[in-house]
Parts: structure tokens; C-alpha cells; sequence
């Protein structure tokens, strides 16, 4: 867990967001309208008491009933908009981002497969996608809370600097407190992290592996392993649980004794006639709206810096490159004849471990080669350095005199066929498995296949 800001995330995110940047102006400006009124309320309420209700003006009373109906109207307004417009913008980031994450592992090298357990790819395209869901309605809102708690200070310092000096003074203790909350949160945060990714590797592992556990009848001492495991992501939960717990509490106290202050100081002002009733209602209504954003921006903090944390997660992998891609010239492979051509190839899938060494090799169209060797000899290897699942890192391949790195993979692979080792059966019949590569295949062919 990071920072609540990573500029580079929240810059890659923007582009993201670029086809919904009317909708995001829009949650934005509703955001604005929304804060804007919710800080006037009391202003109102200040202006009815002072120019109406102790003028004894009742048509002023009226009027002001009048706005605040308006205001009424165009908070529920701007409520509804932000509920509308925000998901609207946050769920069209993760549309992209998903379709981008699968599209990008679709060309990823088959090596980087093999050095990177499927968990953990799939806890970056699944969970980390799903903890910047919030990432654009928490932005909004935290620009939205500080906003009104500047505008709630200023307000209140317009109004009666010495009464909001006095109320504001319970805020050094509720940043303490919550700096305090920070350190235990964050620490906390990460244990729950941790804990539910070794649960699901757990999971994972058990679930692939099911074969085996129930071949060597390992299900208790499993069980019992998870359990430990388990029990560990409950208790790191309910410690956090405690933690928030504690805040609220906290924050509503801090607030009680912010507001017994407005009522006995603003009380006996009152009473020396040095300040007017209404001010006074108007305080104990801001006092009660300042503590809410101070809150919600301690715990967007939080969201906000795991959202980074995901976001810089989901990056990396976003930023993976290819290992094999076509070189800028690469031409269009012609139709093959056949020629497979091994010149001196080296190749090794961890620097300074020689899966190869010195391979020459020439296969004649329409002959038949078998590779015999033990297991872990490279006869796979070899193979699929045909297919360029990755480049040789030492002599060249030629297929036809074309040396593979120049011609472009697609043209290259689309004329060839391979049968891997272990076969995978995508969900679906057998039928739609051996028509995976060809769609347009008859059932006559299916079956000569088959
Ligand atoms: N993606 C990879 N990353 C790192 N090392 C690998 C990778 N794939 C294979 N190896 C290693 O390369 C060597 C050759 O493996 P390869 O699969 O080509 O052998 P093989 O001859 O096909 O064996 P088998 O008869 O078991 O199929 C082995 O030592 C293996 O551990
Ligand atoms: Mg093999």
C-alpha cells in the first residue's frame, strides 16, 4: 500500500476516461451544485431568522420557504445526476481496462505464462480491475469533501470568525486521531491483502490439483492447513473492523463536544446579546456538516491508496511487451513450401541456462522428423521455436530461406499447425474444439478430422 495519489496512475487512468468526458463533466458539475447547496442550507436558515423571523416579516418567511423548496429541488437534482453519471464514468473505465487486460494477454509470450502462476494474473485482471471501480467516484468525492470543508470554513469565518476559531479548535485533536487511525488502518489493510491472496492461491492450487489430493487422500491435513489460513484472513478482518469501528465513534464525539461549545459559548454570547440566535443555529448545523468530509476523506484515503496500489498492478502488467513481436520491415510470409532450416541455434528461456546449443538442422518438404530424447531435453522446446512461441537466441531458423524474425508471426503461423503435449479442451462440445482454429469447417471435415 502506497500513496493516495500516484500521478502516473491517475494520468493513465484520465485517458481511459477520455470517451466519457462529458459524462464525467457532468458528474463533476453535479458534484459542485450539490456541495454548493449543501453548505448554503444553514445560510438560509441564518437569512430566515435574522430578516424574517425577528422582523416579525412573515412574507419573508415566505419567500425564504419558497427557496428553500428551490434548493431542495436542486439538491435532489444534483444528487440524482451524481449517482447517475458517476458509475457511468467509473464502470466505462473498467469496461476498457478489461477488454484492454485481455486483449494485451492474448499477445503475451507463452514463456511469460510459464513464469507467471495463473493466479496471480487472474488476481490482477479480476480483483485489482475491480478495486478501481471506485477510483473515479472517490476522486470526485474527495475534491468535493475538501471543497465544502474550505467553503464551510469560510463561511464560518465570514460569519463570526471568533465562534468558528473556537469550533474549528477540536480539529488539531481529530487529526491526531486520525493520523493515529491511518497508521493502524493501513497496516491493517495490508494484512487482509494478504491473507486473501493466500487463501485463493490456496483455493487455486487445491482446485487444480484436485486429482492429486483426492489420489493420495490429502483432504484432512489440507483442510486443516486452509483452515489456519482462513482463520487468519477473519481475524486480520475483524481487527480492521475494530479499527473502524473505533472512528466513527471518535469523529461523533469530537462533533458532540464541538457543538456543546457552540451552545454554551454562542449561548451566553447570545444571551450578552454579542451575537444573533440565528448564527448560532446556523454553527451547530455547519459544525455537524464540517466533521462529515473529514471522515469520508480518512476513509477514501484508504480506498484511494489501494485503488493506486491495484492501478500500478494492473500497469505493469498492461506494460508487459511482448517478447516476440514483428520486426517494423517484417514481410508477409509466401506460401510455404516446406524447408525448415536449423543454422548453429541456440536458445535458452533463463539467460545462462542452455536449453540448445549449436542445433543444425535441415527438414526436406513432405518429410517426416521424430525428436527422441528424455524428458527435459528440449524436443518441445525445439518444436515450438518453429511456431515462434519465442525467438532463438543464438543462429537462425529459416522456413523456405525466410529467416522467421522476418517475416510477420501471423503470416508465419497461420500456415502451420501444432499439436501440443497436453491438450486443452476449451467449455464446449468436442465439435466446437476441433473447429477452434477453422470456424468455417464442415461437419465432414469435423469428422475426417475427428
Ligand atoms: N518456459 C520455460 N521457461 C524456463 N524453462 C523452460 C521452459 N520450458 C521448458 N523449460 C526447460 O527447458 C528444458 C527443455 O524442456 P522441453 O519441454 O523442451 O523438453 P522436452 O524434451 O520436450 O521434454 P518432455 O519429453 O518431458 O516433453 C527443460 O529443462 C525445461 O525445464
Ligand atoms: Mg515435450
Amino acid at each position: 500500500v502506497g500513496s493516495a495519489y500516484d500521478h502516473k496512475v491517475v494520468m493513465r487512468l484520465i485517458t481511459y476516461m477520455a470517451p466519457y468526458k462529458r459524462d464525467a463533466m457532468a458528474a463533476m458539475a453535479a458534484v459542485l451544485v450539490y456541495t454548493v447547496a449543501s453548505v448554503s442550507i444553514p445560510l438560509f436558515l441564518l437569512f430566515g431568522i435574522k430578516w424574517a423571523v425577528n422582523e416579525g416579516e412573515m412574507w419573508r418567511l415566505h419567500m425564504l420557504g419558497l427557496a428553500f423548496l428551490g434548493v431542495a429541488v436542486i439538491y435532489f437534482a444534483a444528487n440524482y445526476l451524481q449517482f447517475v453519471y458517476m458509475p457511468k464514468v467509473g464502470q466505462g473505465v473498467l469496461f476498457s481496462l478489461r477488454t484492454h487486460m485481455f486483449n494485451h494477454l492474448q499477445r503475451l509470450s507463452p514463456s511469460f505464462f510459464h513464469r507467471t502462476p495463473v493466479g496471480r494474473i487472474m488476481s490482477r485482471s479480476q480483483s485489482d480491475v475491480l478495486q478501481l471501480q471506485e477510483t473515479f467516484e472517490l476522486m470526485v468525492q474527495s475534491v468535493a469533501d475538501l471543497l465544502s470543508l474550505a467553503g464551510i470554513v469560510i463561511v464560518m469565518l465570514f460569519i463570526d470568525w471568533r465562534l468558528a476559531l473556537v469550533c474549528m479548535s477540536v480539529i488539531p485533536a481529530l487529526f491526531l486521531v486520525l493520523g493515529y487511525w491511518q497508521r493502524f488502518a493501513r497496516r491493517s489493510f495490508m494484512r487482509i491483502r494478504r491473507a486473501i491472496a493466500i487463501v485463493n492461491g490456496e483455493y487455486n492450487q487445491n482446485i487444480t490439483g484436485v486429482r492429486v489430493v483426492e489420489s493420495l487422500n490429502r483432504q484432512d491435513e489440507n483442510l486443516k492447513h486452509f483452515d489456519e489460513l482462513n482463520q487468519e484472513h477473519l481475524d486480520a478482518n475483524l481487527q480492521a473492523s475494530r479499527f473502524s469501528g473505533g472512528l466513527q465513534p471518535i469523529v461523533e464525539t469530537l462533533t458532540g463536544i464541538s457543538m456543546g461549545v457552540v451552545v454554551v459559548l454562542g449561548g451566553t454570547m447570545v444571551l450578552d446579546s454579542a451575537l444573533d440566535w440565528g448564527v448560532m443555529v446556523a454553527f451547530a448545523m455547519w459544525i455537524q456538516r464540517f466533521f462529515e468530509p473529514i471522515r469520508n476523506l480518512t476513509m477514501q484515503y484508504s480506498q484511494l491508496q489501494r485503488a493506486m496500489a491495484a492501478g500500478v498492478r494492473i500497469f505493469e502488467v498492461i506494460d508487459l511487451k511482448p517478447e516476440v513481436e514483428d520486426a517494423p520491415d517484417a514481410i508477409e510470409m509466401p506460401p510455404i513450401n516446406g524447408e525448415i532450416k536449423f543454422e548453429s541455434v541456440g536458445f535458452h528461456y533463463v539467460p545462462g541456462i542452455e536449453v540448445l546449443q549449436d542445433i543444425n538442422l535441415v527438414i526436406n518438404p513432405g518429410e517426416n522428423v521424430a525428436l527422441v530424447g528424455s524428458t527435459g531435453a528440449g524436443k518441445s522446446t525445439l518444436v515450438t521455436l518453429i511456431h515462434r512461441f519465442a525467438d532463438v537466441t543464438e543462429g537462425k531458423i529459416t522456413v523456405d530461406g525466410h529467416d522467421l524474425r522476418e517475416v510477420t508471426r501471423k503470416s508465419l503461423v497461420s500456415q502451420m499447425s501444432m499439436v501440443l503435449q497436453d491438450p486443452y479442451l476449451f467449455s464446449g462440445t468436442v465439435k466446437e474444439n476441433i473447429r477452434y482454429r477453422h470456424e468455417e469447417a464442415s461437419d465432414e471435415a469435423i469428422v475426417d478430422a475427428a
